[in-house]
């Protein structure tokens, strides 16, 4: 009786699937929830823990670096022995960077258990906390309980999908948390710990190659190249911890997904966010996720001297 009641939650978001309904909220709803949900990003970097280099401006038009220096000359490491951050880096050799080749890189058995874990964490953190009750308040369907949400969660970040030749090569995750190679090019990668991460393996052979774009230490738009492919610009938010993220993107995905930006803040510096979903044998996923800078205000100047 009791797995039942449990399953059932599960059964309804099997059958529903898997088109999300519509959900109306204000643009003032959406910028308040982003600031509370950095409020309580108490797993963030502090401003003292992260150095960053960002080196020289430059364009998208070819590969020239403008950054002979790496962008992190300095991340605390205490920051990597965090929990959810220590999850996130079990993921990270989980991917096969190319498209076109089936997921996972690794056994299925040890993918389940990863991406469970890192669930199990990251859903009892502050931010997807608040975001679980933001969305339950406002009756959403993803929010009916804990266990729904776990689904819908799951569903949407870590479910394989196709991008290419019509095999189960990517996710959600994969696009936005790690990266992936797509048409010769980078496509996704848009976390800082990531962007760290590949940035301190010579094995990754990444260099960074400047900014086109950036915001102190809470956001850059860069230029780089992992292992012979060039991205030639993707931004990232810098110092927040990955529930921040994804409660930030799951909410604004799930609020403006398509052609609106969702416009929020950091650190009084204005953000928009854009999101595309991608449907596939009539469920919904992530295509991609990012931030874009908006314009630069007295006050993002004035928060981040
Ligand atoms: C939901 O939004 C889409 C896109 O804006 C629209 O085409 C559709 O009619 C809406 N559905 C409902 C039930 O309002
Ligand atoms: C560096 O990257 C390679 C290639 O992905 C990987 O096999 C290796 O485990 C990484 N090294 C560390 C220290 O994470």
């Amino acid at each position: 009786m009791r797995s039942l009641l449990v399953l059932f939650p599960i059964l309804v978001a099997l059958v529903w699937c898997q088109r999300i309904p519509n959900f109306t909220v204000s643009n003032a709803e959406l910028l308040a929830m982003a600031k509370k949900l950095r409020q309580v990003d108490v797993n963030r970097a502090r401003p003292d823990q992260i150095k960053l280099n960002y080196q020289k401006h430059t364009v998208t038009r070819d590969d020239s670096d403008a950054a002979p220096a790496k962008l992190f000359s300095r991340v605390d490491s205490s920051l990597l022995r965090k929990p959810s951050y220590e999850l996130y880096l079990n993921l990270m050799d989980n991917f096969n960077r190319q498209t076109g080749i089936t997921e996972p890189r690794v056994s299925q058995t040890e993918e389940k258990a990863e991406v469970g874990k890192f669930l199990d964490h990251v859903l009892a953190t502050q931010p997807m906390q608040e975001l679980y009750n933001w969305f339950k308040a406002k009756g959403h369907p993803i929010a009916t309980s804990p266990q729904n949400f776990r689904f819908w969660i799951g569903q949407l970040w870590f479910s394989h999908y196709s991008r290419a030749l019509g095999r189960p090569d990517t996710s959600g995750f994969e696009h936005v948390f790690i990266g992936e190679a797509k048409n010769g090019e980078i496509s996704g990668l848009h976390n800082w710990l990531r962007f760290y991460v590949l940035e301190n393996n010579r094995t990754e052979n990444f260099d960074y190659k400047g900014f086109t774009v950036k915001r102190f230490n809470i956001m850059g738009a860069l230029k780089f190249t992992w292992d012979g492919l060039l991205k030639r610009v993707g931004s990232i938010l810098i110092g927040t911890s990955p529930e921040y993220d994804m409660a930030l993107y799951t909410m604004c995905f799930l609020s403006r997904r398509g052609r609106e930006t969702c416009d929020v803040e950091l650190d009084g510096c204005p953000l928009q966010i854009t999101s595309f979903e991608i449907m596939q044998q009539n469920k919904v996923y992530i295509g991609s996720i990012y931030p874009t800078a908006g314009r630069l205000t007295d006050e993002c100047r004035a928060q981040n001297r």
